[in-house]
């Protein structure tokens, strides 16, 4: 089946969407703002409303501005974020608790004798970032009959009357047995979740449904978590390399083959797809906060906004001594510290915010480069280079850091919105079995590649005095 194919990635801040066209690019764009709600305690939620709201506006915006009928629907997704809402009328039943908020705290430290069990059927570590520990959190409290579910099986059925979510996504829960790539029994009893109706788990690229929600009738056929369709779109298909996407946070994902690799380093193991029955599996490591830190320093007028971000920091040659655990959402692999907050070190009376600025581009780098060596050791080879995604990878400050921190290339991709792209190939995909993952896979060249500038010394340094600051946030 040949044609444009519309492409929606729903995101934290934001839902984008893209109609691609395999010979022309990109047809047309759509974007809707959402506002997560960021509440005292470390409580993150967003209305489902808004979020499925978002995802008609931007896809008929940008259905509108191509002009042209798709043949295919490709949906990407936050991940973690669960909600409760009535199968019967698909109206949510609660907000939804997105993959940022802590409140499940209180579920992990109950099921602490059960971490190593639920890591080795499921490669994810016990942390309330995943969706198991919310979704238990949400049925304990429930008092009205529903499903407790991630935000894309409720999308999905807003959109086809369908209640399915992906391998890829199902596997971000805890709930999902990592060999088998299907629901785990024992993992839904040790969350006593053993009764719960949960979506079916389909491959990311297949007929799923069909919705009329843009206008004309459109096939779902692509589904995916948005950091596993960002990995598809910057063609990391095979071990040896890994993408970073500078988003909400940033997410560092290396591809291990077709079995599951469990590293010791801390990072996730997790499935990057199901096509045509065959599983791939990634190692995952997460920065918590990337983008919603440059909000915040501009919340507090430090930026007037992240496009500033290289013109403060440009302003000063280094960071002048400061130091940035921007770890304003906790502290993700390999630490496993959610509780933990953020520290601003080295301050002084001559402190200006471009030092502020280019702390926290260090402190971001200093994170993914220490990510992308656990993925390293975990595959036992070395990472060639980073392909890179995400709206903070127009920050040339930030980049050229995160090659000198991580002393190897940075590719930035020419399109800012993989994540997007790569559900565009999985609905290519799903709505044309006969094609190949290659073979739809747009590969445009990169827009620029970032070579180190400090020599490995100087980049040890720096990478040290980061790895004190965490350490004391873990020791105080
Ligand atoms: O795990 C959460 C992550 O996938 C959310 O991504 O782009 O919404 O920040 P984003």
């Amino acid at each position: 089946m040949t044609g444009p194919v519309l492409a929606v990635d729903q995101g934290t801040s934001g839902t984008k969407a893209l109609v691609v066209c395999p010979e022309r690019g990109v047809l047309g764009t759509g974007f809707a703002e959402v506002r997560p709600r960021y509440l005292p305690g470390g409580l993150v939620e967003a209305d489902p409303t808004e979020l499925y709201d978002s995802v008609l506006a931007a896809g008929r915006q940008a259905l509108a501005e191509a002009s042209e009928p798709v043949v295919a629907l490709g949906l990407a997704n936050q991940g973690e974020t669960v909600l409760a809402w009535d199968p019967a009328s698909g109206r949510p039943l609660t907000d939804a608790l997105v993959w940022q908020d802590r409140r499940a705290d209180s579920v992990c430290t109950e099921l602490a004798a059960h971490a190593d069990e639920l890591r080795h059927l499921t490669g994810l570590p016990l942390d309330p970032y995943f969706a198991a520990p919310k979704m238990a959190w949400i049925r304990r409290r429930l008092t009205r009959e529903g499903v407790v579910t991630t935000s894309d099986a409720w999308l999905v059925h807003r959109l086809t009357g369908t209640c399915a979510t992906d391998a890829a996504t199902a596997g971000r829960t805890q709930l999902l047995d990592l060999d088998s790539a299907q629901w785990s029994p024992r993992a839904l009893e040790i969350y006593g979740l053993a009764d719960e109706r949960l979506p079916q788990v389909t491959d990311n690229a297949q007929h799923i449904g069909t919705t009329t929600a843009f206008g004309p009738e459109i096939p779902l056929t692509g589904l995916a978590v948005d950091q596993q369709a960002a990995l598809l779109a910057q063609r990391v298909t095979r071990p040896g390399a890994a993408k970073c996407t500078y988003g909400t946070g940033a997410f560092l994902l290396a591809h291990t083959g077709e079995r599951a690799r469990r590293g010791g380093s801390g990072l996730v193991s997790c499935v990057a797809w199901r096509i045509a029955g065959t599983t791939s599996y990634c190692l995952d490591g997460q920065v918590f906060a990337a983008a919603s830190a440059v909000r915040w320093l501009t919340e507090l007028g430090v930026l007037s906004g992240a496009a500033d971000l290289d013109a403060v920091g440009g302003a000063v040659p280094d960071s002048g001594g400061v130091t940035f655990v921007p770890a304003l959402a906790g502290l993700a692999a390999p630490w496993w510290r959610g509780d933990l907050r953020g520290s601003l070190t080295g301050l002084g009376l001559d402190t200006t915010a471009g030092h502020v600025a280019r702390a926290l581009c260090e402190g971001i780098a200093a994170q993914v480069a220490q990510l992308a060596d656990a993925a390293a050791e975990d595959l036992g080879t070395g990472l060639d280079l980073l392909r890179v995604d995400g709206g903070l990878t127009r920050s040339a400050l930030l980049m050229q850091t995160q090659a000198d921190l991580l002393q190897r290339p940075v590719e930035v991709s020419a399109l800012p919105d993989a994540t997007a792209l790569g559900a565009a190939t999985l609905a290519r995909l799903g709505a044309d079995p006969a094609l190949g993952v290659d073979h739809v896979l747009p590969g445009p060249e990169p827009a620029a590649v970032y070579e180190p500038r400090i020599g490995a010394d100087q980049a040890a340094e720096r990478r040290a005095r980061f790895r004190t600051a965490v350490q004391a946030l873990l020791d105080a």
